[in-house]
This record gives C-alpha cells, structure tokens and sequence, in this order.
C-alpha cells in the first residue's frame, strides 16, 4: 500500500492553524440575529409564571420566546423523549433554559435575556444518586428515579465467591468530567424561502441536529438540511447537546423570518451541557490464590441529571466494560442510571467506561498487592488472549493485541528492572510504577442498535483529483484525513489530490453520529466501497490502454502500471474514461455486521471487534505536600492497523492528557444543586506544562471487520490513565486511592491516615 500506513499531514492542518477554518463564531449572514438563552437559578421549582414584556421593551430585541411559541414538539429526543427544549412547567436543573431572546446584537440579546421574568416556586431537589433511590426520596423521573437498569449474570458468583481465596471488596468515586473542547457549542440556523431550516455550526452528528430540529419546529427531515461548520473539539461533548443548541436557535429563526446564531458562553456551556457522570461503583472481587480472577460482583451507579439523554446508552457501554478486559466466569453486575436534579450527563470519550475501569484496574492491583504477585503479573494471568471469552460471553474471533500491547508498555518503562513493592521505598519523594490494561467495543454495537451504518459519495475529476463526502464528522480527530488516505489508496491518487467535502445532511444518507471510535470502521469502509467502481474503471481503460488484463494494473500515486512495468500516466488514463464517458462517482454505503445482548443475562456478541490498550505510568509523590506528579506515560495501543501513525500517537497523547486531568485535578462542584465551578479559571485541567513526555507504541492486529484491517480506538487513551496514576501512588506510597481526582488535599489526607 502506498498511502495507508504513511504519516500524511492533516488535511485540515493549514486551514486551522492559519485562522482560515470558519468555525460557527466565523458565520455571518445579512440580518442575522443573536440568540441569547435564560435559564433556571433553581435546580428543581416550579414555573409559575413567565413574562417576555420586559425583554420586548429593550432596543434591539425583536423576539423572546418560551415553550408556548414552539411549533412542533418541545422535545429533544435522544434515547428516550424527556428531554425538553424549553422548560414550561418545573425546572429540573440549575441552568436549564426557559426561554430564548433574539436580538440584533449580543448585547440587547444578553439584556433581554436579563428582563425576562420567570417567577419560581422552590421544590425540594434529589441530588445524590443514592438518595435519589431511597424509599422517602422526592420522585422527580418515573415511579423510581431510575433512567435505565442494566445486568450481567454469568455463572454463579456467590458460590464462585464462597470458594475464592481472596476477597477484594471496595467503592470507589469518579467526579464529573467536563469536555472543555475549545470551540464552545454554537450554531446558525437560516430559515429558506419555502419554509425550511438550515443549520451550520459545532457537531458531532449532524443526523441528530436534523432530527431534533424537526420536531421542534414540526417539519419534515427533507425540510431541515444540517452542515457541519469547522468544529474545535467535541470528545462527546457534541453528541447529542448540539441539538439543543440547534432547536434554540432555529426557534427564533422560525419566529422571526431571520437569519439567528447562538454561541455559547463558556460559563453557559459548562453549567448546562453534558459531562462525564460522576459514579459510585461497589466492587467485590474473587480470587484463587494464584491470583486468578473467579468471580466479579459490580454496582455500578451513574449520577445521570435530570433527563435521560444519553445515560441508557453510557450505563449500557459500562456495564459490558465493567470487569475489564480479563477472563472472568463468573459475572454479576448492576448498573444503574438515575436521576438527580443536576446537569444531565452523556457522552465523554470512554463512554460510561473511565468510572467502572478505574474500580476494575484498582481491584486488580490491590489483589495483586494482597497475593505478594507482581501488577504486571496478575494481568498477565488473567488478561483475554486470542480466542479467550469476555465477561458477557462472548467469543473473540479476531487477535487480540492485548498480550503485546503489555509487553510493549512493560519494555517501554522498564518494568522488571524498575519495579520495586511500595515497602520498600524510603525517602520525601517517593517514585512508584502503575500499570493498567483496557479493552474497548468499536462501534456501536447491540446497544446501538440500527444506526451503526454509513453512507459515502466519492467523485474522481479529469484532471485526476478527488472530492469525497461522508455523513460523519471532522471534530479534531483525524477523520477527514484518514478518510482522503483511503480514497488515496483506492483510487491510486496522491493524498494532496483528494478534498473532503463538510458533511450536508442533504447529500449523504444518515450515517449515524460520530461517536464509538466507528468512524474509521463505518465511513472507511463506505469510502472503500463508493471508490470501488471508479478503481474498477481505472482498471479497465488503463488495461485496454497497456493492452494487458486489467486485473495486473497497478495503481499508485497517479500512474497505471503494466506487469512487466510499463506505465502509463493517468492523464491519458482519464482522457480515455471522459471520451468513453464512464462514471467516475459513486456511492458506497456499509452496515455493521450482527450484534446481539440479552437483557437478562447481559450475555451477547456486544461490539463486532475490540481495540485493546495497556498503560504504565511513572509517578513521584511529595509525602509532604501530597503533589502526584506524573513523570511519564507509556502507553501500546492495538488498533488493527494504523492507518496514519501520526494520528494514532496524536490520539494518544491527548487522550493521555485528558485522562491525566482526570485522575489529578478535574473537578466540578456542586453546592446546594448550583453549579459552583463553571469557568476555567476555577474548573482546571491540565496544560502542556502538566502534561509529561508520552510514548506511544503502536500494536497492529488486524481486524477483519475494519479497512485494511484498521479499528477505532481514539477513545480509549483517556481511560485507562487514572487507575494506573492511583495505582503508582500505590505503588510509591502504600495508599490507595479510592476517590478521584487524586488532589494534593485528598492525597495527603491519604498519607495522614496511614
Ligand atoms: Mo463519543 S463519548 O462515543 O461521543
């Protein structure tokens, strides 16, 4: 292969460092106006009355708006219909929106915003999860406060736990995660001529902002056409939030005949769109004494806010993650999404997973500490393998990278000559190893669904460039780029030759979100299938031309070549195809293979393949001070084939970084059901100055399902970084921590009590 495999520079590299990339703050149209959103100071009260007048009177507003003025539904549907786009009758969570203000500026808009009265009634709020479930608890979703069960039952644990030789019970506590992308959300919804809506702006999935848009404003999907604009980072967080964005936005558009953008002020952003769910996680382990891992019991519970959004989904991926990528007969586990009267949480890279595998890697190395075995060791003996069962049962029919993803780590830190038992360690800075293992579903998989498919449109020029077009998005993570590779490839045309086209819902078929790491997998693949014809012509008239069979042709970098190595350039190639007026487009479109789970057993075929990672990491503790510093990450990464290297380690390193914030300082705090920290001066995550040298190794294992054998595992950097950073303060230090972030307060109360 000539292009895939190669370190190809991005293609949307120039267009953003140089300014050029028109984000949604870049768009501007004749007559537009700015949206400003109102929202509730309350976490939970009743509405009892809302007036605009005030809002009216404030030159340069022309509109304010509240749920009465919706068109079609005042809902925003994701899993289920709860979720509202504007409040009318209780406020369920502290900055839920009321009510939308156009204006012709930002600043009458804002002043609108400020005089529209909404008169509250206070009502009790459920703020902890495990309250939310007691008995006397105020019942703010359904007869239970619970968004979605989820189980896994194989084997039999009590006994399996009866028999165990060691027991290893704990909870553990994950914080809130916040995306902290550097675009904020915002959106621009035009309103055509003949009484649709078109929107452009920050996202994830355009297929979702088309579908929520039209329910909102009651039109048909044909009326609502979604162009994803420059997008500056989204990790999740604009799966399914940009839709409210979009819904506001197009509401005052509908209202007013006019042009209406909405961008996000970074404190409105954090305060009310999704996070990472904080999660309480209940863990008894069983072990034989050769540190072998016989029974796992898990309460997973997820403090999901205030309406479901994503929450059945996320519990969904967590629990089938939840023992980690080891073999285990004998499985219970209850997850359990509920509601609080708090932001609602969604999606965030890891996708349920970063909270239960923080509880399943700490175990782990907690019986290891326990057995007198190596970390290193105890994962080795238990980690899946080729042709090895997962906990839900099913059976992995592609390699597994797993075993040479912990080789690679292990060689890369030195783990044999360096790692020393915490009781031996002496002096005020204390070094310590940690290590972790993850395995991670590709795609959507049975909790998906039917949206795990994918459309493409690939069109050759005759002058022998490329244009091609997908449903999913360019968010930062390489997408555009490793798609132009594949068209590159297929079509045997110079990488520079092929320009992605921004993905228009009016063109592409619904190809699902971009989210799940699937948009290698289930664009790379419609890519490979639209390119197929066109190869074929290529093939042929070059064959015709070379006078050979045209199953010899090779094609490369813009030149046919015969067998015996005559060559023939493409100009004359594609001359030939124009004359002959061949079809030199196509479309290609590629649905995932079967799934399957079963809600009582949680047994199933859940994702069609597995990306595998392990994770050493290098700590220092101050026993003073109680500062973590990471001094460096190795991280080995199975996925399949690379199919540009770059953008695997690029991967890696920011998923490293963001699990870095994770296990040391992110941290969103609540006080009273209000919001305390949203701004980045005080919700802090790390810089380039905390973030240590990252090596990232490359494990290639082929996977059938995926192009050239590639996976998507753009997720799975983040998550196993906090478990291994606690487990070298474990390591260096004798303490466990059970709690994240590990700050310098927790960490030295840790040091304190031991
Ligand atoms: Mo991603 S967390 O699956 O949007």
């Amino acid at each position: 292969m000539s292009v895939i495999g190669s370190r190809v520079v991005r293609k949307d590299a120039v267009e953003k460092v140089t300014g050029r990339a028109r984000f949604a703050s870049d768009l501007f149209l004749p007559g537009m106006l700015r949206v400003k959103v109102v929202r509730s100071p309350h976490p939970r009260a009743r509405i009892t009355g809302i007036d605009v007048s005030g809002a009216l009177e404030v030159p340069g507003v022309v509109v304010a708006l509240t749920a009465a003025d919706i068109p079609g539904r005042n809902c925003i549907p994701v899993v289920y219909e709860d979720l509202l786009l504007l409040a009318h009758d209780e406020v369920r969570f502290h900055g839920e929106p009321v009510a939308v203000v156009g204006a012709d500026t930002e600043a009458a808009a804002e002043e609108g915003a400020r005089r529209v009265e909404v008169r509250y009634e206070a009502l009790t709020p459920v703020l902890d999860p495990l309250e939310a479930m007691e008995d006397g608890s105020p019942r703010i979703y359904g007869d239970d406060n619970l968004f979605k069960r989820w189980n896994i039952r194989q084997g039999d644990v009590d006994e399996a736990m009866t028999g165990a030789d060691l027991v290893v019970e704990n909870t553990y506590r994950t914080p809130y995660q916040e995306h902290a992308y550097l675009e904020p959300q915002g959106m621009l919804a035009n309103p055509t001529p003949e009484g649709g809506m078109e929107l452009s702006g920050s996202m994830q999935c355009p297929f979702y902002v088309r579908e929520g848009v039209a329910v909102v404003l009651g039109l048909p999907l044909a009326s609502v056409r979604v162009v994803q604009a420059a997008t500056g980072g989204g990790f999740g967080g604009k799966e399914d939030v940009p839709s409210i964005v979009a819904g506001q936005a197009a509401l005052v558009a509908v209202a007013t005949g006019r042009p209406a953008r909405l961008i996000y002020t970074r404190d409105e952003d954090i305060l009310s769109m999704s996070k990472r769910h904080p999660a309480v996680i209940e863990s008894k382990y069983g072990f034989s004494s050769e540190g072998k891992l016989v029974a796992a019991d898990v309460r997973y519970v997820l403090d999901s806010g205030a309406y479901s959004t994503l929450s059945p989904v996320v519990a969904w991926r967590g629990t089938v993650h939840s023992v980690g990528p080891y073999r285990c007969p004998n499985v219970r586990v209850e997850t359990l999404a509920v509601a609080t009267n708090k932001v609602p949480c969604g999606a965030y890279r890891g996708f349920g997973s970063p909270q239960v595998l923080f509880a399943a890697e700490s175990q782990m190395d907690e019986a290891a500490h326990r057995l007198g075995l190596d970390p290193l060791e105890i994962r080795r003996r238990n980690a899946l393998a080729d042709g090895d069962t997962t906990p839900t049962g099913q059976r992995l029919k592609a390699e597994v990278g797993l075993p040479e993803a912990m080789d690679k780590a292990a060689l890369s830190v030195e783990w044999t000559r360096r790692f020393e038992p915490p009781e031996d360690k002496t002096g005020p800075r204390r070094y310590g190893l940690g290590f972790s293992v993850v395995h991670y579903g590709v795609c959507l998989g049975a909790g998906g669904k039917s949206l795990d498919r994918a459309g493409a449109l690939v069109q050759l020029m005759y002058d022998g460039s490329a244009i091609f077009a997908v449903g999913t998005t360019e968010m930062g993570q390489g997408m555009q780029t490793v798609l132009s590779q594949v068209v590159a490839e297929e079509l045997g045309i110079p990488y520079e030759s092929v320009k992605p086209v921004a993905p228009d819902t009016h063109m592409v078929p619904d190809s699902g979100p971009t989210v799940a790491s699937r948009t290698t997998v289930m664009s790379g693949n419609a890519v490979r299938e639209a390119a197929a014809p066109i190869r074929l012509a290529l093939l042929e008239t070059a064959g015709s031309l070379l006078d050979v069979d045209p199953d010899t042709v090779t094609l490369a970098d813009g030149t046919a070549t015969a067998p015996d190595g005559r060559t023939m350039p493409y100009e004359r190639v594609l001359a030939r195809c124009f004359e002959e007026k061949r079809h030199l487009a196509s479309s290609g479109w590629f649905q995932s293979p079967p799934t399957s789970w079963n809600e009582d057993t949680g047994e199933g075929e859940a994702y069609i393949t597995y990306a595998f990672a392990a994770n050493a990491v290098e700590v220092e503790v101050d026993l003073e001070t109680g500062v973590v510093e990471v001094l460096a990450i190795h991280a080995a990464h199975d996925v399949g084939k690379a199919i540009n290297p770059m953008g695997v380690e690029g991967q890696i390193e920011g998923g490293s970084a963001q699990g870095l914030g994770y296990a040391l300082m992110e941290e969103l705090l609540y006080e009273d059901g209000r919001m305390l920290n949203n701004q980045f001066s005080t919700y802090l995550i790390p810089t380039s100055r905390d973030v240590p040298p990252i090596h990232a190794l490359i494990v290639e294992h082929p996977a059938e399902v995926g192009p050239y054998g590639a996976k998507g595992f753009a997720e799975q950097p983040l998550m196993g970084i906090a478990p291994a950073v606690a487990n070298a303060v474990f390591n260096a230090t004798g303490v466990r921590m059970r709690e994240l972030p590990i700050t310098p307060e927790r960490m030295w109360a840790g040091l304190k009590e031991k």
